[in-house]
C-alpha cells in the first residue's frame, strides 16, 4: 500500500480510534479475530443468561447479574474492528457499503444491553427474559443482514 492510501486510511479510522481502549489493528485477520472473539464471549454469556430466563438452570439474581455487566461491557468492543478495510472472516462486504445502518444495529445492542443490566438487577426472571429476547431480535437482525451463513 502506498504512503497516501495509508494515510487516507488512518484519516477514515480516526474517529474509531478516540477512545482510550479502543483497538487498533495492522492486519485485517487481526481485526477478525478480535471481532469474532468478542463476539463469542458475549454469546456464551448472554446464552447463560437465557439458560436461566428459560428454566434450563436455577435462576440466580447474583450470576445474572455478574453475566449482564460481561454483556454490558462486551458489546462495545466488536465495532472498532469493523474499520475500514478489516474484510474477512463472516463479515458481509455489506457492513462497509451500509455503514449507518449496521452503526444504528450497533448501537441499538449497547442501549438493550444496558436495560439487559438494568433487568438482571431487577431480580425479576420476567424482565430478564423480555430484555433477552429484544436482544435476541438484534443479535439476528445484524447477522442476516451482515454475516454470512
Ligand atoms: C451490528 C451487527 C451485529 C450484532 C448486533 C451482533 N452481531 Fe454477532 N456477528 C456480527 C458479524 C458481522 C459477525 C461475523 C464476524 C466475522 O466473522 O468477522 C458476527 C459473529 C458472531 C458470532 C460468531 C463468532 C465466531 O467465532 O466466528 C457469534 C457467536 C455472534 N456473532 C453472537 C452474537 C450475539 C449473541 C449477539 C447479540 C447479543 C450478536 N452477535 C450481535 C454482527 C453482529
Amino acid at each position: 500500500m502506498n504512503r497516501l492510501a495509508l494515510l487516507v486510511l488512518a484519516a477514515a479510522s480516526a474517529p474509531l480510534l478516540s477512545a482510550p481502549a479502543a483497538a487498533q489493528f495492522t492486519k485485517p485477520d487481526d481485526a477478525v479475530a478480535y471481532r469474532q472473539g468478542a463476539m463469542s464471549i458475549q454469546d456464551a454469556h448472554f446464552r447463560r443468561m437465557a439458560a436461566m430466563a428459560n428454566g434450563r438452570v436455577p435462576y440466580d439474581q447474583a450470576t445474572a447479574v455478574a453475566n449482564a455487566e460481561v454483556v454490558d461491557f462486551i458489546v462495545k468492543l466488536p465495532w472498532a474492528a469493523f474499520g475500514p478495510g478489516m474484510v474477512g472472516g463472516d463479515a458481509k462486504p455489506e457492513i462497509w457499503k451500509e455503514q449507518p445502518k449496521f452503526k444504528e444495529l450497533s448501537d441499538k445492542l449497547e442501549t438493550q444491553a444496558g436495560q439487559l443490566l438494568v433487568a438482571a438487577k431487577s431480580g425479576d426472571v420476567g424482565q430478564l427474559k423480555t430484555a433477552l429476547g429484544d436482544m435476541d431480535e438484534t443479535c439476528k437482525s445484524c447477522h442476516d443482514s451482515f454475516r454470512k451463513k
